[in-house]
């Protein structure tokens, strides 16, 4: 080939490839944040806070409050909800006394705020950690756990061990039987195991009373894709009603009025509107809508909490060791133009607002100052407060001390949290 012609063909190369420049990503902030930001920097102690949004909480309730109907009862998820205000206020918009608990200080937080509660373990507790609730119940609360609270049992080896604690405790200790209906996380996944433990049940008469069984099924909707979600839902519900079958043999044991417990935010859509076997449904992230819970059966729901971080520094986007090249990175993305750091970092969480900020991958993330990148086209300033989308609520609300709550796009008040595990 003639060197004119390669000439042109490079040529053509770099304009196509000049073409494919990302464009500016950077936006000011919308109204929302920018009320936000405004009154952030008003009304602060300067920390990063958690902000929710009370408005879209009553519309994520409501949506679920539709879906089920009166044909299944509700559970709030506590770790996914860990602020007693936030449990307090959708128990009462919800009209549920009943909470699932995945951490032993929980429980004895719920049991002083909500005596009147009933108490599932959403996991099986070590028997230690059960031991543990006993001790530090106060001698005269009200909470009566004999019939308010009902641990999770996940195998005969667990069974045992709280029929010693009942035995040592002299007090019956209610339980649930936790099945394995295809996410493979333990639990009984077969009618013969389970059998074994029923029958030590019914022919040892200990002094634990068998309330039901609890099958969680986030598999279906991780399902792949040669798999489809109704076909997933379909057996997992198929292994809940066989194991089921299983346990009503026991009719000694079984009782009259069984706690049948099983999915979660991202398939309790699936057991509202198809043949289910469950009477009660646990949820507590849909209520929230962190950026994870992103799945079209939960279109409905919308983002109701936001993380707020204080920018502290805002600088030109250079890299260290690379400045020379900053130039040349500028000129292919305007995203690199300018670099923010934030107060703390690392949350399970994507920048949100203002639009058009991104985790810099070629530095890499901070938990003490984390770094943004932007075009300058967000007009970032050092004091401005940067929103961030959680991805997860579970374990993230317990990092910090309070909820901001937010109506009508107007902060109006605190709840404080429950500490994470
Ligand atoms: C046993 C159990 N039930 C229900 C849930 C659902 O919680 P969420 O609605 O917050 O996803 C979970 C979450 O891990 C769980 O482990």
């Amino acid at each position: 080939m003639k060197r004119r012609h390669l000439l042109g063909l490079g040529l053509l190369g770099v304009a196509g490839a000049w073409a494919l420049r990302p464009n500016d990503l950077g936006r000011p902030y919308a109204p929302y944040f920018e009320s936000l930001n405004t009154q952030l920097k008003a009304d602060t102690d300067g920390l990063p806070v958690l902000l929710l949004d009370l408005d879209r909480l009553d519309q994520n309730a409501e949506v679920i409050r539709r879906l089920l109907g009166n044909r299944l009862q509700l559970r709030l998820v506590v770790k996914s909800l860990a602020s007693p205000g936030l449990l307090e206020y959708l128990a009462k918009r919800l009209d549920t006394q009943r909470f699932m608990v995945f951490h032993q200080p929980h429980l004895n937080q719920l049991a002083r705020s909500f005596p009147q509660a009933d108490l599932l373990l959403g996991k099986p507790m070590p028997v230690q950690a059960a031991l543990g609730f006993y001790q530090q119940l106060p001698r005269h609360s009200t909470f009566a756990p004999d019939r308010q609270l009902t641990w999770l049992i996940d195998s005969a080896a667990r069974l045992q061990e709280y029929a010693e604690l009942a035995e040592a405790l002299q007090r019956p200790l209610r339980i649930a039987l936790e099945l394995d209906v295809g996410l493979h996380r333990g639990g009984f996944a077969d009618a013969r195991s389970l059998s074994q433990v029923l029958q030590r049940l019914q022919r040892d008469k200990p002094n634990l009373h068998l309330q039901g069984l609890m099958g969680y099924d986030a598999q279906v909707a991780h399902a792949p894709p040669w798999i489809s979600t109704t076909e997933a839902f379909a057996q997992a519900t198929a292994r809940y009603r066989e194991l089921l079958s299983t346990a009503q043999g026991f009719s000694e044991i079984w009782p009259e009025q069984p706690l049948l417990n099983g999915a979660g935010s991202l398939t309790y859509p699936l057991h509202s509107q198809l043949e289910t076997p469950l009477n009660e449904v646990a949820v507590g992230s849909a209520l929230l809508k962190p950026g994870d819970f992103d799945s079209d059966l939960l279109q409905a729901h919308q983002p109701a909490l936001w993380l707020a971080s204080p920018v502290l520094k805002v600088v030109d986007g250079a890299l260290p060791f690379v400045q020379s090249a900053q130039g040349l990175l500028e000129a292919w993305t305007p995203n690199r133009q300018q670099a923010c750091y934030l107060y703390g970092g690392h949350w399970p969480a994507q920048p949100v607002a203002p639009e058009g900020l991104a985790y810099d991958e070629l530095y890499g993330r901070s938990r003490n100052q984390e770094r943004l990148i932007s075009s300058h086209a967000t007009r970032l300033r050092v004091g401005d407060w940067v929103f961030l989308r959680p991805s997860v609520s579970e374990g993230v609300i317990g990092e910090f001390r309070e909820i901001r709550l937010l109506r009508g796009g107007q902060l109006v008040g605190r709840w404080s949290t429950l500490p994470s595990v």
